[in-house]
């Protein structure tokens, strides 16, 4: 131990891509000191800056080898457990069969409901646990995980406490959302408002009871639940304090993205057929936009995101991988970035905004998302000179290490691009 020292941990030799909003694009700091203390960011600033020498101010000191730091990557909409896959669908989908064809064929998520329902919780854990590493070798550090492929009372708690499971399992922050009014079960098929009357009476309260949500979303769709039909949900989810979420106007302008303004969502997600009115709404109740170019790209939609109307109305954009076994079966967050740049035309500063600073706020979360002094210090060191790095290159995973709440993850210590010194 080092007399006199402070902070736990000190690294140097490095840049830092603090997404903090107001100074150098992305937040960037060179020739960067990041002291960090109990799990906690407690200094982030130049090297220069630093109060005393570096051997005097921590336990330990870390060469970060001329990297780039960034906060740990959060990926804020996800279906990631669920049994089965789609590939039969996605060879119909090749062949000319449309996702709204193939869904009111009873195939879609109704054929992943099916094959969700069939799992066990340790099959559940076991079949999502190969996405959530190659989400985790990318440098995610919070994750977002939804039920919905239960659509009855205990799938839909089993799918919540496989997504917890899958946090004790690995270093992780899980969220989870309860997402029962995905689709109409087929028990239900032709009484939508009372299989809506049964998610607000028992599923709801008993994943809310059980401490296993924590927060509320929907599919508000043509396909999917009215606008009526989601308003009934968010309003129990109100009644039960926890904040909502919507899949809106993915596949046509429904008016979600108003409705949950009016509820003061988290975010709204999707958006391609977000109209004016319901970017001013977002805007007005400081809902983040959530991008998914994932199941854009899948689905081959023609119609955008109208990002230059959230960029007008102030309405901050985060981005995610949408892992799901339809309409994005992707577990890479990195190329989520670079499709973000592509597709949707985002800067690489705004798609890294998108996985950091927003994502962040997608989830309610104020302790992350920024490398500032107080925040979680949770964090990402990548082997690259630039942040747009992260954006440009498909294919490639400079990450050299992941930081969670301070501490380097015991697979990276030791790592050849982080050596610890004195
Ligand atoms: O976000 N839009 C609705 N839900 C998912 C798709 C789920 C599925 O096809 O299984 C989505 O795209
Ligand atoms: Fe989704």
């Amino acid at each position: 131990m080092v007399m006199g020292a402070v902070w736990d941990t000190l690294w140097l030799n490095l840049s830092a891509a603090t997404m903090a909003v107001g100074g150098a694009p992305y937040g960037l700091i060179e020739d960067a000191a990041i002291g960090i203390s109990g799990g906690r960011l407690a200094f982030v600033g130049r090297r220069a800056d630093l109060p005393a020498p570096p051997g005097t101010l921590a336990h330990r000191v870390r060469d970060g080898e001329g990297g780039v730091m960034t906060p740990g990557l959060i990926d804020c909409h996800t279906h990631l457990v669920y049994g089965g896959d789609r590939a039969r669908e996605f060879e119909q989908r090749l062949g000319g069969a449309s996702y709204e064809d193939i869904a009111r064929a009873g195939g879609g998520i109704l054929s992943t409901v099916r094959a969700t329902r069939a799992l066990d919780e340790d099959a559940l854990v076991a079949a999502s646990l190969p996405r959530l590493d190659a989400l985790l070798r990318e440098g995610v550090t919070t994750i977002e995980i939804k039920s919905g492929y239960g659509l009855e009372t205990d799938t839909e708690l089993r799918q919540l406490r496989a997504a917890r499971r899958l946090g004790e399992l690995r270093p992780v922050d899980v969220r989870t959302s309860f997402l029962g009014a995905h689709a109409v079960p087929p028990e239900f098929r032709d009484a939508p408002d009372a299989y809506v009357d049964l998610l607000t009476r028992e599923m709801l309260p008993r994943a809310a009871e059980a401490g296993l949500a924590d927060a509320v979303d929907a599919f508000c769709e043509r396909i999917a639940f009215s606008p009526a039909q989601t308003r009934c949900v968010f309003a129990r989810a109100r009644a039960l304090g926890l904040p909502v979420k919507l899949h809106a106007e993915q596949l046509s302008d429904s008016g979600g993205a108003a409705l949950a303004a009016e509820f003061g969502a988290l975010s709204a997600d999707h958006l391609e057929y977000l109209s004016e009115a319901g970017a001013a709404a977002l805007a007005r109740s400081g809902t983040v936009a959530v991008l998914l170019p994932g199941a854009f790209y899948v689905l081959r939609e023609t119609q955008l995101p109208p990002v230059d109307r959230l960029r007008r109305h102030g309405v901050p954009i985060a981005l995610a991988t949408d892992c799901n076994p339809g309409s994005s079966p992707i577990c890479s967050l990195l190329l989520i970035l670079n499709m973000g740049c592509m597709l949707f035309r985002l800067t690489p500063e705004e798609a890294l905004a998108g996985v950091t600073r927003n994502a962040a706020r997608a989830l309610g979360l104020d302790d992350r998302g920024v490398l500032a002094a107080g925040m979680r210090a949770d964090a990402v060191l990548w082997r690259i000179a630039h942040p747009a790095e992260l954006a440009y290159a498909i294919g490639l995973c400079p990450r050299a290490g992941t930081i969670r709440t301070g501490e380097l993850l015991p697979q990276d210590v030791g790592h050849a691009a982080i050596s610890a010194s004195r």
